[in-house]
């Protein structure tokens, strides 16, 4: 081993990175990777373009040699997917690195629950995460290298207090989907994890819990540390230790970065 130090080191690296814009854990993780040397391109649906740009923006300001482009992808439609892997491969070069935090949730009894809202959360939590996954990994098998990270939650292999079962069902099969692509992929050297987030707020995703500070103080309470997940400096760590080479011999995980709540 040469140099420890570079293992964390992404120059180099072309990542796609999904659920990127501003107001998002997308936007913190990717000025993370910028900070490591990551060639980005960035993607969110076509909605919103602006925070997109404002991810764009914070990256060029913070990091003036990041090479870094925006493409516009719903994760949960096939042929914008095969179009976003295509022209990050065309304007950055074949990606060897995939974050994807896109992802939404549905809150409410299962029962009163559309199924059309159910298909929504399956289509682009699940089968969105096994369409980029895909998308991502012929390139990545022909290099013979690449490391995915997909994004599940602490509700992996547990669920909540609150009735969410669409969101609940879609992400254990994100973690499940991660073990079975790292299996299929594995001895071509792709690398597949999965993160698994506690509750980290504020994003777009956890804002309502601002309406309840009883909800709020119940939740830091039930970690281990006393404090809800800060999107700006509680996840990046994870996701760098994923994506590079630090984590070369880790696949098939799940990853919690939850302050402790789903360890008791
Ligand atoms: N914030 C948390 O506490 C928390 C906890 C556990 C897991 N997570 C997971 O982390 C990820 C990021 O969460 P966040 O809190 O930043 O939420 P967020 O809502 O801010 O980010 C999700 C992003 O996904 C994008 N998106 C939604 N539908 C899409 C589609 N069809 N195609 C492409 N992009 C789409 C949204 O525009 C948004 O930018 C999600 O997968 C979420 O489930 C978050």
């Amino acid at each position: 081993m040469d140099d420890y130090r570079s293992m964390f080191d992404l120059s180099g690296e072309t990542v796609l990175l999904t659920g990127a814009s501003r107001g998002g854990l997308g936007h913190f993780t990717a000025l993370a990777l910028a900070d490591l040397g990551a060639t980005l391109v960035v993607s969110d649906i076509a909605s919103r373009a602006e925070d997109l740009a404002a991810t764009v923006k914070a990256v060029e300001e913070r990091c003036h040699d990041t090479q870094i482009s925006a493409v516009a992808c719903d994760v949960s439609n096939s042929s914008d997917v095969d179009a976003l892997v295509q022209q990050a491969s065309e304007r950055m070069g074949s990606v060897s690195v995939l974050v994807h935090h896109a992802g939404v949730m549905l809150r409410g009894p299962a029962i009163g629950t559309e199924l059309s809202d159910w298909q929504r959360v399956i289509d682009i939590n699940l089968t969105g995460t096994w369409l980029l996954n895909r998308a991502v990994a012929v390139g990545m098998l022909a290099a013979g290298r690449g490391s995915i990270v997909n994004t599940s939650t602490l509700y992996a292999q547990i669920v909540g207090p609150i009735p969410e079962s669409a969101y609940y069902a879609s992400k254990a099969g994100v973690a499940n989907l991660s073990r079975g692509l790292a299996m299929e992929w594995g001895p071509q050297g792709v690398r597949v994890n999965c993160l698994a987030p506690g509750v980290f707020y504020p994003t777009e995703m956890t804002a309502p819990l601002a309406a309840s500070p009883e909800r709020l103080a119940q939740r830091s309470a039930r970690t281990m540390v006393g404090r809800l997940g800060d999107p700006e400096a509680d996840l990046a760590g994870v996701v760098a230790f994923l994506a590079s080479s630090a984590s070369r011999y880790v696949t098939g995980q799940v990853l919690y970065a939850d302050g402790g709540w789903s360890a008791w």
